[in-house]
């Protein structure tokens, strides 16, 4: 085997296309915007807002369900990885900006200002690398303990904020709240 096949061939090992819908884990880095986009379905380009039921989800562990086509992925937060979010000072961010559609758009990136709810159990945000648009691995990924994705290496903490590699911004928080107790309305 020449080393581009066996290239081709590991990276083969890190796609994963998930064509499974709400509810379903992320398990691999995935193409999957890219496919979407592609040729989206009117079914898909229909859902400009969905409610997710949470009441499954246990703390330490996440989902990733499927708004406008694209995967979003909601983590219920161990305490301590809220305490490893909330203990980053914005000065050492690489992107000090909050990226959360829910706030004011130059609000700084403190943690406090990207998790869902005020105790920070959940983070609800877009999984899609902002370097070139693969899906990050979860549940502890990464030198930072949050999500890193393996297409070019970059690492995000565990409030979804880019700390090393090529990504320039932290992942995107989209609209998103609670509409009862363990319901997470997304758009
Ligand atoms: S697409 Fe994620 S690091 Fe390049």
């Amino acid at each position: 085997m020449s080393n581009a096949e066996h290239h081709e061939g590991t990276r083969r090992d890190f796609l994963y296309y998930a064509t499974a819908g709400a509810g379903a884990v992320a398990t691999g880095a995935a193409v999957w915007p890219l496919v979407n986009q592609m040729n989206p379905s009117a079914d898909v380009l229909a859902l400009s807002s969905i409610r997710v039921d949470v009441s499954g989800v246990s703390e330490g562990t996440q989902i990733t369900v499927k708004w406008l086509g694209k995967p979003v992925f909601i983590r219920r937060r161990t305490a301590e990885e809220i305490e490893a979010a909330r203990a980053v000072e914005v000065s050492d961010l690489v992107d000090p900006i909050a990226q959360n559609e829910n706030i004011d758009a130059s609000a700084p990136a403190t943690d406090e200002n990207r998790a869902l709810d005020e105790s920070g159990e959940w983070l609800v945000m877009m999984g899609v690398c902002t370097h070139l648009g693969c899906v990050p691995l979860g549940d502890g990924a990464g030198d930072y303990n949050g999500w890193f994705c393996p297409c070019h290496g970059s690492h995000y903490d565990t409030s979804g904020r880019i700390r090393r590699g090529p990504a320039p911004t932290n992942l995107p928080v989209p609209p998103a709240e609670f509409v009862d107790e363990t319901t997470i309305l997304l758009g």
